[in-house]
């Protein structure tokens, strides 16, 4: 998810980074997966004040302010309307943009305190609740608000910014985890090796895969191609990390190596087995490797 931030209010570098992830996770969550975009203002209680007045006519300051640019037909949310996404595409942003956001940062510290947790926790709700008006989910009738708080709260689960906890992770253990997730849906009769890849792009996506084996050995998929492919015809491109999991050190085979190397040839490689990760970018796994621009 890109993130056009408006800061007119200072607020932590580091909670901004923890709410782009929280970003990344609403999308990944609701199953979104054309690229998307928002605007998030951060300002003053007068300033959301102002724009509560101005578009809804009610004086007063509050904490977030959503303003959908789509239109969800009743009952539907973002991820069942992908078409309407797409149609939303902007070729030069390169996604599709959900709308607006505007969060006081007085009311965070204010609600923090109010609620005892801490102001990571609440820039991360609010910013997550904005996001969900944006994805089509409401709270006037009791059977949204509690679908619409259930994805608040899956979300939140997801960036591991519950009400007992506060430790985001960083975009390389999401991949570290989702790829340990994917290898759960490996498909490997033969071999018994499950494998499990997470693609991180630079547009913020996060394509998974895993290994899909045949009887006919040599049509065997490995996990790195089938993220990669996902990704490529998503209309993805660019790439930075990707983690792969397995039950042993799993460091890519030639032939993905080769295929990454189309696409990514400064990519970051994250492997992990058990409860170890080691790096290396594709430049030391593929030496003087032949891509597009050796021809
Ligand atoms: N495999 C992968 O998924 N990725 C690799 O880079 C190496 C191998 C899979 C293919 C096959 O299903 C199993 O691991 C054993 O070779």
């Amino acid at each position: 998810m890109k993130i056009n931030w408006e800061n007119r209010y200072l607020l932590d570098e580091g909670i901004r980074d923890h709410m782009s992830v929280a970003a990344e996770k609403a999308v990944l969550c609701e199953g979104i997966r054309s690229a998307c975009a928002i605007h998030v203002c951060l300002c003053n209680d007068d300033a959301i004040a102002e724009i509560n007045q101005k578009y809804r006519g009610v004086s007063a300051s509050t904490d977030v302010l959503s303003f959908p640019s789509l239109e969800y037909p009743p009952g539907y949310t973002a991820s069942q309307c992908e078409h309407r996404l797409r149609m939303e595409y902007d070729d030069d942003s390169k996604a599709c943009f959900l709308g607006d956001i505007f969060i006081s940062v007085p009311h965070i510290r204010k609600q923090a305190s109010e609620y005892g947790h801490t102001e990571l926790r609440e820039a991360c709700y609010l910013l997550i609740h904005g996001i969900c008006h944006l994805m089509g989910y409401d709270h006037i009738d009791p059977e949204d608000k509690e679908r619409m708080r259930k994805m608040e709260e899956k979300i939140l689960t997801s960036v591991s910014v519950t009400r007992d906890s506060v430790d985001a992770p960083s975009v390389e253990n999401t991949l570290l985890s989702l790829a340990r997730e994917a290898m759960k849906n490996s498909y490997s009769p033969y071999s018994s090796y499950p494998v499990g890849a997470a693609l991180h792009c630079i547009d913020g996506r996060i394509f998974t895969g895993c290994n899909i084996e045949n009887a006919s050995f040599g049509l065997t998929n490995c996990a790195e191609r089938t993220a990669l492919f996902k990704a490529v015809s998503e209309g993805a491109r660019g790439f930075d990390i990707i983690a792969i999991a397995a039950n042993t050190k799993p460091w890519p085979c030639g032939a993905c190596r080769q295929v990454l190397n189309e696409f990514a040839p400064d990519i970051r490689i994250l492997v992990t087995w058990d409860s170890y990760v080691e790096e290396k970018t594709l430049r030391e796994l593929l030496p003087e490797g032949f891509g597009p621009d050796s021809m």
